[in-house]
């Protein structure tokens, strides 16, 4: 096993350093730049039918689930259709009115998730077609997904926390929004070929974020004995923060939570005290000035802030106690470069406090029973 991790310490760490070339072997053969066209011939759906979606129900479990709260946003913004999100052991128990417009997007690493595995059945049951965004070539969601399955070829991954399935999963639900935005008339060839350029360009800045590692050893250092920690992002930026706060649980056991920068002082600004480390995404967006104010609020109370913020932003540097910053991209593509340092946060937090990175108490890679 030790071989083929190769100079890596850990899967884990080895699957995170594998972004850039997952990220693009999940274009591969998918996009057209010349054309502006995306092309996802997996999709057995007829054009009629795809112009005809009235919703889409995104589900999955985990980090898959936060892979859909950001499809919701790129389904919604690039092809103007109706995104509803659930959990896969919520959906079938609610009754869901799935309707005959609609269809199921299914998001799984494994393929096996016995709750996502669930909601097609449901769907299927319903007369809905259901896509999936699978990685493993064959499992039970690629069989079950009569509407095609969309691979992400990341490779296996064998760490339980998932690193770069996830942010293939991003990637494989901005072609499909793109996909269907161009469908349905809401783009055109122009704008696709906007986002396909950015697209392209990510693998690239990924390894731009994965050259810079000192900083994160320090946060390690500085922060390793925190109880608790507090993630917030707004936006589309908002799954993010939830993805990080999952993944300093997972393998570090560090209690944290997620949240909307904007619910902060609904709650979780009752936590605040000179303990407590704030890992805040501030990006140049549309929600800029607001992020600010958030962190403004959070340091007036004593709580650490660790930014991630825009490349080049000075502003910040005077704002944070700590800065990581990422490269620009178009607004909703950002979540593939800020859940880099979610992920390299949890990880290095981890290998500080000793745990086993790779195999976290109590949790199994997938989980095929109820
Ligand atoms: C387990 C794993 C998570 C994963 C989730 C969903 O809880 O520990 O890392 O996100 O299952 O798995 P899936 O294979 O459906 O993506």
């Amino acid at each position: 096993v030790s071989a083929a991790k190769g100079d890596y310490k850990h899967f884990m760490q080895k699957e995170i350093f594998e972004q850039p070339r997952a990220l693009t072997d999940v274009l591969r053969g998918r996009i057209d730049l010349d054309h502006g066209a995306v092309l996802l011939d997996e999709l057995t759906f007829r054009h009629q039918e795809l112009r005809q979606l009235e919703r889409i129900y995104a589900i999955g479990c985990g980090t898959a689930w936060h892979a859909a709260l950001v499809a919701k946003f790129a389904i919604e913004a690039l092809a103007r259709l109706r995104v509803e999100v659930d959990y896969g052991s919520e959906f079938r128990y609610r009754d869901p009115l799935i309707g005959e417009r609609a269809a199921v997007l299914a998001i799984t690493q494994s393929g096996e998730t016995v709750d996502t595995l669930a909601a097609m059945e449901e769907a299927r049951r319903q007369n809905a077609k259901s896509i999936a965004i699978v990685n493993a070539v064959g499992s039970q969601a690629a069989r079950l997904a009569d509407g095609g399955a969309i691979y992400l070829h990341a490779g296996p991954e064998i760490g339980v926390a998932s690193t770069k399935a996830f942010t293939t999963m991003l990637v494989a639900s901005y072609m499909l929004a793109l996909r269907l935005g161009a469908v349905r008339g809401v783009l055109s060839a122009d704008e696709v070929r906007r986002y396909i350029q950015a697209l392209i360009e990510l693998p690239g800045k990924v390894e731009r974020i994965l050259e810079r590692q000192s900083i994160y050893e320090e946060l390690a250092e500085r922060y390793h004995g925190a109880r608790d920690a507090l993630y917030l992002g707004r936006q589309v930026n908002y799954p993010i923060a939830l993805e990080g706060a999952l993944k300093l649980k997972e393998i570090s056991y560090i209690h944290a939570e997620g949240y909307p920068a904007g619910e902060m002082k609904h709650g979780p600004i009752a936590l605040i005290d000179r303990d407590l480390p704030v890992v805040c995404i501030a990006i140049r967006d549309s929600v800029y000035e607001k992020m600010i104010s958030n962190i403004e609020q959070v340091r007036a109370r004593g709580g650490h802030v660790i930014a991630i913020a825009a490349e080049g932003d000075t502003l910040m540097a005077s704002k944070a106690d700590y800065v990581i910053e990422v490269p620009p991209t178009l607004p909703l593509l950002t979540p593939v470069l800020t859940s880099i340092p979610m992920q390299l946060i949890a990880y290095h937090m981890a290998v500080h406090r000793g745990c086993d990175v790779d195999q976290p108490r109590n949790l199994a890679k997938s989980v095929t029973v109820e």
